[in-house]
């Protein structure tokens, strides 16, 4: 992609992806690389500016990430965070030690406005500090341009050579005024013009998978998420019937989703592509009965996912290329970006499909975060329901039932969910909830209904709010919401006779319950 661009360097932080995202929210484009990565590389890039991240490790002690002076000396501005402030600064001839007090949480930051990485920034501003080490003492030619009542040097710059080291961390959202400080570095220092924007990917995208593809046929397995989705638009958009989508309805999707893909996708819908919908309920309900361990009703849903893709890749015949709705996060997960060693392996359904006859990937949202792939999903004219609807695991409600999965149970699920879901939305909850659902504990106890004994199941609502999903809290939902919930449901819902809030958070739980 021939754009101007922003590199990360990733020492192993936390919040890494943030910094990326941030930057694109600035409308400029940036990729994250490991602290290995060869410097010719990146040079080759020809980066409008490189940012060194957070990171674990002490930068003096050995064989902790580090970089080489010739980094700082190539006349490509630095922006050094964290971790990354202090290694500027140790090999530019800094002094990094350990802090005399840790600086943790919300910290109030005095500023020197004539930075320019503080243009438009408050005087006294709220940042997010995580640090045992401090820079004691700046290196030569650097300025300290902000302090703390407990860190001499909580930003330095040596402007000439645009070199910036913050020790807080702007990319995260406690740190107030963070994007401004982030914008002034990739907008003002590096010059950068933000031609990143959505509708400009989606024409370009559009073009280039009109030229890889040419005349050949693309074959997409089409889940409903918002990934697939938005790859199913773009491809639909550039190429149109040379485009097949294979939505298998496995029985185990929330209520009337199914319909919903298909009145978007389907014949119907606004998109010019080949549909097909395999309603495969009844084939899963009978493959799943009796199986309650929970690793094993996962394999049998992904192995017959791809037994009933393979189905209808074989009716279909050879096809030119296999596209996938992969994103960003996948891949720098994957370990083929950064540094951070996440790996969401068992998230994929059943992998890569070998055995249908194609020749090429096709990925056209790789380089996309989440938010990004909804706003370019809008822009495709994907309604907002779909746009914006939350995580699904692949294995679908299969997880959400805790024990043997029968059509009863999906029933009684789908129901309790779909109202839980209305009335979060209609309390303006649910763009704030980052994942929320209700799933069906296999405890069956005894209840009052009317004058007469109930002996039925125990729904559980769950709702959680997390960066990045790998660690999440339960969410505050007010009282009265969670009973609503709780009434209509054991009313509504057949089946029912109590109704849990499960309070854990992730670590010791998981978000799904299997
Ligand atoms: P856990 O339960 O691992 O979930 O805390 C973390 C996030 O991943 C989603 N999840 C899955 N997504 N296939 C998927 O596509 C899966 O097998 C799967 N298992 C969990 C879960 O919904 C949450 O967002």
């Amino acid at each position: 992609m021939n754009q101007e661009k922003v590199i990360v360097i990733d020492f192993g932080g936390q919040y890494n992806q943030l910094v990326a995202r941030r930057v694109r929210e600035c409308n400029v484009y940036c990729e994250i690389y490991s602290y290995k990565t060869p410097l010719e590389q990146i040079k080759e890039m020809k980066p409008k500016g490189i940012i060194l991240t957070g990171g674990p490790n002490s930068c003096y002690e050995e064989g902790a990430p580090s970089c080489t002076r010739e980094l700082f000396e190539m006349g490509i501005p630095v922006l050094g965070l964290c971790y990354g402030a202090q290694l500027m600064q140790h090999v530019l001839g800094g002094k990094v030690e350990k802090a005399p007090v840790r600086e943790y949480g919300k910290t109030e930051v005095f500023v020197d406005k004539s930075s320019a990485l503080f243009d438009g920034v408050s005087e006294k501003t709220i940042c997010w500090m995580s640090h045992f080490d401090y820079i004691s003492c700046a290196a030569p030619g650097f300025r300290i341009v902000a302090h703390t009542s407990d860190c001499p040097v909580a930003a330095a710059e040596c402007a000439e050579k645009n070199l910036y080291a913050i020790q807080f961390h702007p990319e995260v959202l406690h740190t107030q005024e963070g994007t401004k400080m982030l914008y002034n570095f990739v907008r003002g220092v590096c010059g950068c013009a933000g031609t990143w924007k959505m509708d400009a990917f989606v024409e370009n995208t559009i073009k280039e998978i009109r030229e890889k593809v040419g005349g050949g046929k693309v074959l997409l397995a089409l889940s409903g998420g918002v990934d697939s989705s938005v790859a199913a638009g773009l491809l639909s958009r550039a190429i149109g019937k040379q485009l097949t989508c294979v939505f298998v309805d496995h029985g185990l999707l929330r209520k009337n989703e199914g319909d919903e893909v298909e009145s978007v996708f389907g014949p119907n819908g606004q998109f010019d592509l080949n549909f097909i919908r395999v309603n495969a309920q009844e084939r899963y309900y009978s493959k799943l009965a009796g199986v309650t361990e929970p690793e094993k009703k996962r394999k049998i849903i992904g192995e017959e996912f791809i037994r009933v893709f393979e189905e209808e890749a074989k009716k279909i015949g050879a096809v030119d290329f296999l596209a996938q709705g992969t994103i960003y996060p996948d891949v720098v997960e994957s370990g083929l970006g950064g540094e951070s060693a996440v790996i969401k392996s068992h998230h994929n359904v059943g992998g890569l499909p070998d055995y249908v006859d194609f020749k090429e990937i096709i990925e056209p949202l790789r380089d996309l975060f989440k938010d990004e792939v909804r706003k370019a999903g809008l822009e495709l004219g994907i309604p907002e329901n779909l746009v914006f609807r939350q995580p699904f695991p692949g294995p679908g409600l299969g997880i959400r039932i805790i024990g043997e999965v029968t059509a009863e149970k999906v029933r009684i699920v789908q129901d309790a969910d779909a109202i839980y879901r209305e009335e979060i939305a209609k309390a303006g909850l649910d763009r704030s909830i980052g994942q929320y659902f209700a799933a069906l504990t296999n405890m069956r106890s005894v209840g009052v209904m009317g004058d007469e004994r109930t002996y039925d199941y125990a729904v559980a609502l769950r709702a959680v709010n997390t960066v990045d999903f790998m660690t999440a809290e339960a969410a505050e939902i007010p009282f009265s919401v969670l009973q609503t919930v709780m009434s209509r449901i054991i009313n509504e819902v057949r089946g029912v006779n109590r109704v849990f809030y499960d309070l854990t958070s992730k670590p010791p739980g998981t978000i799904e319950f299997e």
